[in-house]
C-alpha cells in the first residue's frame, strides 16, 4: 500500500487535470480567466480528494466518482473567493497569490464565485447523465446544495461575520465551525458514500467520521492563523486576532485546541473501524487533517 502523503500528491494531480476540463469552453475571457485563476492557484484539495477516498474505500474507482469530486472543490474555491472580498474577510491573499477580487476586481470576484458554483450542479448533472445513475445525481445534488446553503456555509458565514468582536462560547463557536467548514467537510465524505451507494449503517459510520474531522478541521485552520506564516499558508496570518474573532484557539488556547483536535480525530478513526471496509486512507487522510502545517 501506498503512504497518504504519494496517495494525496498522485490524487491532487487527478483532481487538478479533471478540474480543468470542467471549465467553460466560451464565453467572456475575463471571468474564464478568473475562474481559473483562483482554481489554479492550487490549494489541498482536501474535499474532492475526501470524496475520492470514502468511494475507493466503498469500491468504487475514481474515474466513477471524479465529477463529484470536482463539484465539491468548485463550490469549496467559489467560498474562498467570497470569503476574502472586502465585504468579508478582506483578504488579499489566498493560496499563495493576490485574491481573485485584487487581480480581477471585486465585481469579477463575486461573479467568478457564482460561475463556480453553478458549475459545480453542471458537473453533478453531468455525472448522473453520463452513467445513468440518476437517483445518486439527485440526492448528491441535495447533499451539496444543502451543505453550501443557509443551514450549512453560507448560515455559517453569517454567524461567523456576526462574530467579530464579540465574546462567544465554545458551543458557540463549534456551531459556527459545524455550518461554515464542517458542512462541506461532511458533503465531500456523503457525496462519495451516495456514489458508492453505501447502505445505511456505513452511511451512519462515516457521518461521524466526517463530523468530527469536520471540527478538528476548523480548530487546525484556527491554530493555524495564530502559529503559521503567510510563507507557509498562502493566505495572511493574525487575521482572526486583528478581527477580534472569537475562534476555538482564541478561546481554548492553542494548546488545548490542539489537543481538541487530536481526540476528535481519534474520534473520527474510531468511527470507521466497524465498516469492515480498508480503512487506512481514511484512516491517514483524519491524521493529515491534524498534523497539517498549511
Ligand atoms: C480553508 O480551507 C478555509 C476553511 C474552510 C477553513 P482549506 O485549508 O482547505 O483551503 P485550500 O483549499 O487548501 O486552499
Ligand atoms: C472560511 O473560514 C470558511 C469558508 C466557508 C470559506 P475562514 O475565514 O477562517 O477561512 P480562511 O482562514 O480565510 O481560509
Ligand atoms: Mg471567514
Ligand atoms: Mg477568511
Ligand atoms: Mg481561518
Amino acid at each position: 500500500m501506498i503512504g497518504i502523503d504519494q496517495y494525496l500528491e498522485e490524487k491532487k494531480a487527478l483532481v487538478n487535470r479533471a478540474l480543468m476540463e470542467c471549465l467553460p469552453d466560451s464565453g467572456p475571457q475575463e471571468i474564464r480567466e478568473a475562474m481559473i485563476y483562483s482554481l489554479e492557484a492550487g490549494g489541498k484539495r482536501l474535499r474532492p480528494i475526501l470524496t475520492l477516498a470514502v468511494a475507493e474505500t466503498l469500491g468504487k474507482k475514481d474515474d466513477q466518482v471524479l465529477d463529484v469530486a470536482c463539484a465539491l472543490e468548485l463550490v469549496h474555491t467559489y467560498s474562498l473567493i467570497h470569503d476574502d472580498l472586502p465585504a468579508m474577510d478582506d483578504s488579499d491573499m489566498r493560496r499563495g497569490k493576490p485574491t481573485c477580487h485584487r487581480v480581477y476586481g471585486d465585481a469579477i470576484a463575486v461573479l467568478a464565485g457564482d460561475a463556480l458554483l453553478t458549475l459545480a450542479f453542471e458537473v453533478v448533472a453531468r455525472y448522473g447523465l453520463k452513467s445513468g445513475q440518476f437517483k445518486k445525481a439527485i440526492l448528491i445534488s441535495s447533499e451539496l446544495s444543502k451543505a453550501a446553503g443557509v443551514k450549512g456555509m453560507i448560515g455559517g458565514q453569517v454567524l461567523d461575520l456576526k462574530a467579530e468582536g464579540r465574546e462567544l462560547s465554545l458551543l458557540e463557536i463549534e456551531n459556527i465551525s459545524i455550518m461554515k467548514t464542517g458542512a462541506l467537510l461532511k458533503a465531500s465524505v456523503m457525496c462519495g458514500a451516495i456514489a458508492a451507494g453505501a447502505g445505511k449503517k456505513e452511511r451512519a459510520s462515516l457521518e461521524r467520521y466526517a463530523s468530527n474531522i469536520g471540527t478538528a478541521f476548523q480548530i487546525i485552520d484556527d491554530i493555524l492563523d495564530v502559529e503559521s506564516s503567510a510563507e507557509e499558508l498562502g493566505k495572511p496570518t493574525g487575521s482572526d486576532r486583528k478581527r477580534f474573532m472569537p475562534t476555538f484557539a482564541a478561546v481554548l488556547g492553542i494548546e488545548e485546541a490542539r489537543i481538541k483536535a487530536e481526540n476528535l480525530c481519534n474520534e473520527a478513526i474510531m468511527a470507521i473501524q466497524d465498516l469492515g471496509r480498508p480503512v487506512e486512507i481514511l484512516n491517514g487522510l483524519a491524521k493529515k487533517l491534524v498534523f497539517r502545517t498549511k
